[in-house]
């Protein structure tokens, strides 16, 4: 028997190019497992479905006979730490995002992400000095892996010496969303159950502290905003600092390794970015289209019976929307499977769409965007070593695990 496409989707041995399997699924745009989630696959749908008050992020609204591999583990997961923002339905989450965006971003904060650049800038280029000349490099481990968390740290505030302790708490957390159907859910939820507990009582000994001592960081800020919502409980901070951390972690991790993966297949678009380190900004938005590091979204569910595509999806159904198939639809773009910078019309899914939409996209685009053009300027001739390269397990944030690149030196 041919096994399901979702099987097929998290089989590891389709890691590499899950693509022709999207293709398969878009021919069914709501296509439901047996007993299991509806999988949605094309652009129009994925979006308005993104967009529909309807549709909850809150765990609590799945039936009970509905099988979903994550939300089981999820259970476990949430009685060390309550679920982000992410999780939560409007209005809680409206609160909870209105009042982090305060030391974030515009109106409050229109500093504070372009405020990072060049703390961004001399974070790359240490790590791009520290490869040095052995001609071998392993980009996810000797960069594309050590940079998103250390901004992180920095941007929250976390001292120096702890941020390794964060990589370590940081990896199994991600590791835990991965949906693969031969892992037991309740090991997977018990060993991300003790990261969270480790992670939050790191956290609310911090939180603690800058309460005492303010310092300029979003830490801080959080832990002493007055603003109109009132201050946030330490439960509601220490959940929403766990969600920072991960949001923003493997995602960017992600995005730079399949950036540079995909720049080496198209040396012409690298040698253009050597040259005018301008055109990182369309490449980074075609490349949250044709590689998204979030290759779907799953955990949603149906709080009413709703008519899609000729389908109706009952109450209570867990919902899979899969933004990376929806990317390559060709009703929206044209020749989707062709990676262009030039196109002008990128708007994708990768960042997600409506009231969860990537909360850290800003700082997120800048990093990617920095981090590309400083490895297209200072290595020189690079070429890949290996192609397709060694993924990691997780099929929902896809990328690889290695990328053994080779170069002739580094340029100052
Ligand atoms: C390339 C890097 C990134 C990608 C591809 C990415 C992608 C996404 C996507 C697809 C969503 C929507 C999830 C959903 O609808 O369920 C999301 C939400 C979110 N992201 Fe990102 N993200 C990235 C980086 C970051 C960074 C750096 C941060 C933190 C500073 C961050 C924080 C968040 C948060 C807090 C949410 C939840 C928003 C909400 O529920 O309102 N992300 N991200």
């Amino acid at each position: 028997m041919t096994p399901s496409l979702l099987h097929q989707i998290l089989d590891y041995a389709n890691r590499a190019n899950p693509y022709p399997i999207y293709e398969e699924l878009r021919k069914t745009p709501v296509h439901q497992e047996a007993d299991g989630p509806y999988v949605v696959s094309t652009y129009y749908e994925i979006r308005s479905l993104l967009h529909d008050p309807r549709i909850s992020s809150d765990a609590r609204n799945l039936a009970s006979t509905t099988h979903d591999p994550l939300a089981e583990s999820a259970q476990e997961e949430e009685s060390a730490l309550p679920p982000g923002f992410l999780r939560l339905d409007p209005p809680e989450h409206d609160r909870l995002r209105r009042m982090t965006n305060r030391p974030f971003g515009p109106p409050h904060s229109p500093r504070r992400v372009d405020g990072m650049r060049q703390e961004l800038h001399d974070i790359v280029s240490g790590l791009i000095d520290g490869i040095g000349d052995t001609g071998r490099i392993d980009l996810v481990d000797q960069f594309s892996y050590p940079f998103p968390v250390t901004v992180i740290c920095r941007l929250l505030g976390v001292p120096r010496e702890d941020e390794a302790r964060f990589h370590t708490w940081a990896d199994t957390i991600a590791a835990s969303l991965d949906p693969d159907p031969d892992a037991d859910p309740t090991e997977r939820g018990k060993i991300s159950h003790d990261a969270r507990m480790q992670l939050g009582m790191y956290l609310a000994g911090l939180i603690e502290e800058r309460r005492k001592n303010p310092k300029d960081d979003m830490l801080s800020e959080l832990a002493t905003a007055k603003g109109q919502d009132g201050p946030m409980t330490t439960m509601e901070l220490l959940s929403t600092a766990a969600l920072l951390l991960i949001a923003g972690h493997e995602t960017t991790v992600n995005l730079i390794t399949n950036g540079m993966l995909t720049l080496l297949r198209n040396p012409d678009i690298l040698q253009r970015l050597r040259t005018d380190p301008r055109l990182a900004v369309p490449i980074v938005e075609e490349l949250l289209r044709f590689e998204p590091p979030v290759q779907l979204v799953p955990q949603r569910t149906t709080v009413a019976d709703i008519e899609i595509h000729g389908t109706t999806i009952p109450k209570g159904a867990s919902l899979w929307l899969v933004l990376a198939a929806g990317n390559r639809d060709p009703q929206r773009f044209e020749n989707p499977d062709r990676f262009d910078p030039d196109r002008q019309d990128i708007q994708h899914l990768g960042l997600g769409s409506g009231i969860h939409s990537c909360f850290g996209a800003p700082l997120a685009r800048l990093e990617a965007q920095l981090a590309l053009s400083e490895l297209a300027r200072r290595l020189e001739n690079p070429r890949l070593l290996e192609d397709p390269p060694s993924y990691r397990q997780n099929a929902v944030l896809r990328g690889p695990r290695h990328l053994p690149i080779a170069c002739d030196g580094i340029r100052p």
